[in-house]
């Protein structure tokens, strides 16, 4: 007979500082630890000692929800309400996030002698990119503190998402961009959702910056990812992926870096399934770079973490062009946890890697494509190994970045013809195409 369970009660929060570990009753504007300025993190205290029944109970419950219709059940990241900030249902400002697809890359995965290559597509997210998951908790928590204004600095992606959220809920944003470095369809992206979008001549690190002092001044809650309740809602990534793998972890999950958040969110999840009995076993969480826009790498290689590299950013992968990112401290913290890699890969590195995915029919953005170009990069080096199960996350939908595939390059400029059937033919007929 099937045991039924009353739902797990969620757990009480508080906010503690990732260097320090002082903890903060009311967080600051710019979400920095009072005592050393570093950044916070969400910890859950009643989850120690947590009974095994605990871990077993949210697997039925969450399964359960599957078939309600309710906003905050079939939402891929309230589903999972248990593991996340308490918020009042009012409050949850949801567009559907998270349910994305686990895709099979079949052909790389013979010619890599994988057991099996997965990509986790979260550019199927509502507004294209990973970051939904995210700004959906802090954007609720943002209402919950009453907050009427919200804004955030980005490389594009976080822009379209917290315009969305924002005009979904009544409030304003704000948001602030590099001047000509944000792909297109993010930046109508953030107009079409009605954000005042100010472009900065400097680069995203600069943009941060000045908003870190703006939101000294003005009531706009902060919502780039040095805010914790942000990886909160990015790390049921970790969640979802277990569930659609039956509870297995793979061997490598691999994730873009830029501003570092993704990564430390991944690794969160990971560890709290974990920590709660929901897996015996942590994947090995790597972390893919460009190499012109490279900290971590370098901070890895040169000091082993200790003090961050900063460097000057260049990548056509525009969404990861960072050279200080904020979450560092947290993403080292995950490379040592779970026994990841981090690497840099080249330009072309990266723009082979999109095209291959895209002949898998699991196209995405630049930055994305930067995991599959870092899994060869592994898998030549021999840390990724034959027989192994590899997940690559994608964090953003191709249509983000086309400039990117209509490049004047000789292999993918697409043909314009005359609208006539003979010329059509011919021209199908040189290339082979149905061969
Ligand atoms: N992939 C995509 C598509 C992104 O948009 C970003 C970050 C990353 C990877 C890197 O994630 O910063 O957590 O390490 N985009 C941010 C933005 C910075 O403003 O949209 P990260």
């Amino acid at each position: 007979m099937k045991t039924t369970f009353a739902n797990p009660p969620a757990a009480t929060h508080a906010l503690r500082c990732v260097h320090c570990g002082a903890l903060s009753a009311k967080p600051e504007p710019r979400f920095r630890c009072s005592e050393c300025s570093e950044l916070l993190e969400v910890i859950y205290p009643e989850w120690t000692g947590a009974p095994r029944e605990f871990g077993l109970r949210l697997k039925e419950t969450w399964q359960a929800r599957k078939d309600s219709s309710l906003g905050e059940n079939s939402s891929g990241v309230w589903r999972f309400r248990e593991l996340l900030p308490q918020i009042e249902r009012s409050n949850i400002v949801t567009l559907g996030e998270g349910n994305t697809p686990l895709l099979p890359i079949e052909k790389t995965c013979r010619f890599l002698r994988l057991g099996s290559l997965l990509a986790k597509h979260q550019g199927m997210n509502p507004t294209g990119s990973f970051k939904d998951t995210g700004i959906s908790v802090a954007i609720s928590m943002a209402k919950t503190t009453g907050f009427k204004c919200v804004c955030c600095a980005s490389t594009g992606n976080t822009s379209a998402s917290v315009a969305a959220f924002a005009a979904r809920t009544g409030m304003k944003s704000i948001v602030l961009l590099p001047a000509g470095q944000v792909a297109s369809g993010k930046l109508a992206q953030a107009l079409e959702y009605g954000a005042h979008v100010l472009e900065l001549r400097t680069d995203f690190d600069g943009c941060l910056s000045v908003l870190n002092q703006v939101v000294e001044r003005l009531p706009a809650y902060l919502l780039n990812s040095v805010n914790p309740y942000r990886l909160e809602g990015q790390k049921t990534v970790a969640f979802e992926l277990m569930e659609q793998l039956d509870w297995r972890a793979p061997d490598h999950v691999i994730v873009p870096g830029g501003n570092l958040a993704n990564s430390s969110a991944l690794g969160k999840g990971f560890l709290e399934l974990r920590q709660l009995g929901l897996i015996a076993d942590l994947p090995k969480i790597s972390i893919i770079q460009a190499e012109g826009a490279n900290p971590l790498v370098r901070t890895m290689r040169e000091n082993g973490g200790r003090e961050l590299i900063r460097v000057t950013p260049q990548t056509r992968a525009t969404a990861i062009r960072i050279g200080n990112p904020a979450s560092w401290r947290k993403a080292v913290a995950v490379l040592k946890e779970t026994e990841g890699a981090c690497e840099d890969v080249s330009e072309e590195e990266i723009f082979l890697a999109k095209a291959e995915l895209g002949a898998e029919g699991a196209g995405c953005e630049p930055a994305s494509a930067a995991t599959l170009a870092g899994l060869k990069k592994l898998a030549r080096s021999g840390f990724v190994r034959e027989g192994e199960t590899v997940v690559l996350v994608l964090t953003g939908h191709m249509l983000k970045d086309v400039e990117y595939t209509l490049q004047p390059r000789a292999e993918r400029t697409s043909d314009v013809l005359e609208p006539d059937v003979s010329a059509v033919i011919r021209r199908l007929e040189q290339i082979d195409a149905c061969k």
